[in-house]
């Protein structure tokens, strides 16, 4: 095969380079254009959204407000009588609801879920990764049985979960995860060491997964990406809240945050916080100033997590 001579070669780099640069202004462009101009949040009347740890908290809140707005909800949680009371909530408003009990760390029993869900639902559209625990006490007193069970369920219950449902997602190239994070996903807080891993690991299942998918050459951009990455919610997961100045740091309640979190499943947002301007404090003070001087801001507001026993 003939050689492509170097002259050709540069000119094909230079001009890519400039294209690239055109396309770059063009998203940033657009990003700023959304910023103030938000798009609509879509109808999900068509959705079929599986949720895990829908029997409680967030979850069960984020099943409920789907259940309302005319989606499929289909509640997992390993405690059944929570889930089918989530389920029930949901029908008791004229909603569609299914139940199922599954453990996420059980790989095996999340791929018969997906089968059987896929048999009786039809194609989930939309997962929310959202069961989670949380251990809360200083790094040398967690246990490993705690650390384990905790990486199990936040950790590789997200991985299972994501491959079990995504091939039917590839097929129609339609879907949409969402994974909860923590600001605890974002910076490290005291107290919860092995659960900021498990948070800031979520971060990177979905951004690796949504870079292999963008790098597919079948082009599967109906699947969309949104993380959550929530302050403390009063869902009785943060037992022991310790916050300075309640006024700008506070706990939020959880149909606050599941009002948010519905709503950026819904206009399609890469990520959120709740709070919204706790994305702002984490992009430019805690990653841009250098460690020592944002860490003087942290140590001012004085927000964190006191162990629970
Ligand atoms: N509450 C907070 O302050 C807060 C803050 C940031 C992020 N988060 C994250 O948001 C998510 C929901 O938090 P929450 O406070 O609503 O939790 P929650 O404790 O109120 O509910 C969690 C649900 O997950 C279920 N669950 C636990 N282990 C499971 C397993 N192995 N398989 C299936 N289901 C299981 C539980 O039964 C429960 O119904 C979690 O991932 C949590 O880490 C919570």
């Amino acid at each position: 095969m003939a050689e492509v001579p170097v002259v050709i070669v540069v000119i094909r780099v230079i001009f890519e380079l400039l294209w690239g640069l055109v396309l770059m202004n063009y998203e940033t462009m657009k990003a700023i254009y959304v910023w103030f101009m938000p798009p609509e949040p879509k109808d999900v009347a068509d959705d079929i959204i599986l949720i895990t740890g829908a029997g409680h908290g967030m979850g069960r809140e984020v099943a409920q407000r789907f259940g309302r707005l005319g989606a499929t909800v289909v509640c997992v949680d390993i405690n059944l009588d929570s889930c089918q009371e989530t389920a029930a909530m949901i029908k008791q408003e004229k909603g569609k609801a299914f139940s199922y009990t599954c453990d996420v760390t059980d790989r095996a029993a999340v791929f018969k879920l997906a089968e059987q869900v896929q048999r009786e639902v039809g194609d989930v559209t939309i997962l929310m990764n959202n069961a989670g625990i949380m251990p809360c006490k200083s790094f040398l007193r967690q246990t490993e049985k705690e650390i384990r069970m905790m990486m199990d369920i936040n950790v590789n219950g997200v991985i299972w979960t994501m491959q079990a449902f995504l091939p039917s997602m590839l097929e129609s190239n339609k879907g949409h995860f969402v994974t909860m994070s923590s600001m605890a996903g974002m910076m490290g807080l005291r107290n919860v060491v092995p659960y900021c891993g498990s948070k800031f690991a979520v971060r990177g299942i979905m951004e690796g997964l949504e870079a292999e998918l963008h790098e597919d050459p079948r082009n599967y951009n109906g699947i969309k990406f949104t993380t959550i990455y929530p302050t403390m919610v009063n869902t009785g997961l943060c037992k022991r809240p310790n916050i300075r100045f309640k006024s700008l740091t506070n706990m939020v309640e959880a149909d606050y945050a599941a009002d948010k979190i519905v709503d950026a499943i819904r206009r399609q947002y890469r990520e959120i916080t709740i709070p919204s301007d706790l994305y702002y404090l984490n992009r430019f003070v805690f990653r841009v100033l250098p460690y020592k001087a944002a860490i003087i801001i942290g140590d001012f507001l004085a927000t964190g997590l006191d162990p629970h026993d």
